[in-house]
């Protein structure tokens, strides 16, 4: 049995937030985000939480599948800002789409974590054991992120996209893929600190902290030493060549970043897809959300054989590519 992607959907909350509305919040400017970033927008919630987001997300992928939610027997999540440690926003998405015969889990990769959930969503429905997986990548960065650190406040975005899998006896979509972890490196992006804390500690000084924190250099100068070798490790593994590759689907963190690693690769910048100047860096999500934008407007067709790559990087640290046919 193989698994084969056979629909997309995602979902964003309303609200907009411009550049130069955190112009009057913070001390930024559009311009400086712009260059450094390529973002201009993003969207930020204002009252759906994570698990409300990957809901209406699977929702739009169901409907435009027309699967039924209790046909879905397995339901991934992959977020780093879920709504309770538990239960599993991927329990409380199973709930609010009515999916009553699903398996439902969250799988914490940051923003690698939709790379992940595939891969592990692939490799359940090729035991044969599921029929219909949904994988979800969801976050509300919003909640997480310090808006008192213009460094990262500007940056991120909240939303959710994902992908319906089937399991096929004909051929499935995924290729290849190349997968890493550096548990090493964690501390240079952390969030959601929970120390020891309890009568007996010895942690006083250390109290919970919530909000994301990052060495933005040192991830950056990662990504495009890592990203480059994962995506050349994929089309390896396939015996192809990169210019056989449809469109690059990158993580969206920074377009410098993107840049960067076409000119590693020596390959057009425009091969790789991008948005990342209406959503920001939405973790998870950015992968889903933008495979999604691309299937809707027709530039990518499900169904066609064609070759694409999804990659990923961040938090963990982790990254990782998956060479597919759409
Ligand atoms: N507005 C204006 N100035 C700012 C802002 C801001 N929002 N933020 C920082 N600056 C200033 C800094 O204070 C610094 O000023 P100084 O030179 O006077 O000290 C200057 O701008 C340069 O700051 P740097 O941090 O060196 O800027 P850099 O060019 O490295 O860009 C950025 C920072 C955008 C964070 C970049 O390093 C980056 O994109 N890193 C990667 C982040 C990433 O990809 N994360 C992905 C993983 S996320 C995940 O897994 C959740």
């Amino acid at each position: 049995m193989q698994a084969k992607i056979i629909g997309t959907g995602s979902y964003v909350p309303k609200k907009v937030v411009s550049n130069r509305l955190l112009e009057t919040m913070m001390d930024t400017s559009d311009e400086w985000i712009k260059t450094r970033t390529g973002i201009e927008n993003r969207r930020i919630s204002e009252t759906e939480n994570t698990s409300v987001l990957c809901g209406k997300a699977a929702l739009n992928v169901l409907g435009k599948a027309t699967i039924s939610a209790d046909k879905v027997d397995l339901i991934i999540v992959a977020t780093m800002s879920p709504d309770y440690l538990s239960p599993s926003t991927a329990c409380l998405v199973q709930d609010y789409i009515g999916a009553s015969k699903s398996m439902a889990f969250d799988v914490s990769a940051a923003c690698s974590g939709f790379i992940y959930a595939l891969s592990v969503a692939e490799k359940m429905l090729s035991s044969g054991k599921f029929h219909y997986a949904l994988v979800l990548g969801g976050e509300v960065m919003s909640k997480i992120i310090d808006w008192d650190d213009r460094g990262t406040a500007v940056l991120f975005g909240d939303g959710a996209g994902g992908v319906l899998l089937e399991n096929t006896s004909s051929q499935g979509s995924f290729i290849a893929e190349d997968i890493h972890s550096d548990g090493s490196r964690g501390l240079a992006l952390t969030t959601g600190a929970l120390p020891v804390s309890n009568p007996y500690s010895q942690n006083e000084k250390n109290p919970a902290d919530i909000h994301l924190k990052m060495e933005g250099r040192a991830i950056f100068d990662f990504a495009i030493r890592s990203v480059p070798k994962s995506i050349k490790a994929v089309v390896e593994t396939a015996g192809i060549d990169l210019s056989d590759v449809e469109r690059i689907l990158p993580h969206q963190a920074n377009s410098r970043i993107i840049q960067a690693i076409a000119k590693k690769l020596k390959i057009p910048f425009e091969q790789f897809a991008l948005n990342i100047s209406n959503y920001g860096n939405t973790s998870a999500a950015s992968i889903p959300i933008l495979f999604d934008e691309l299937v809707s407007s027709g530039d990518l067709v499900l169904g066609t054989g064609k070759k694409i790559i999804l990659t990923g990087f961040g938090g963990g640290l982790t990254w990782g590519s998956i060479l597919i046919r759409i």
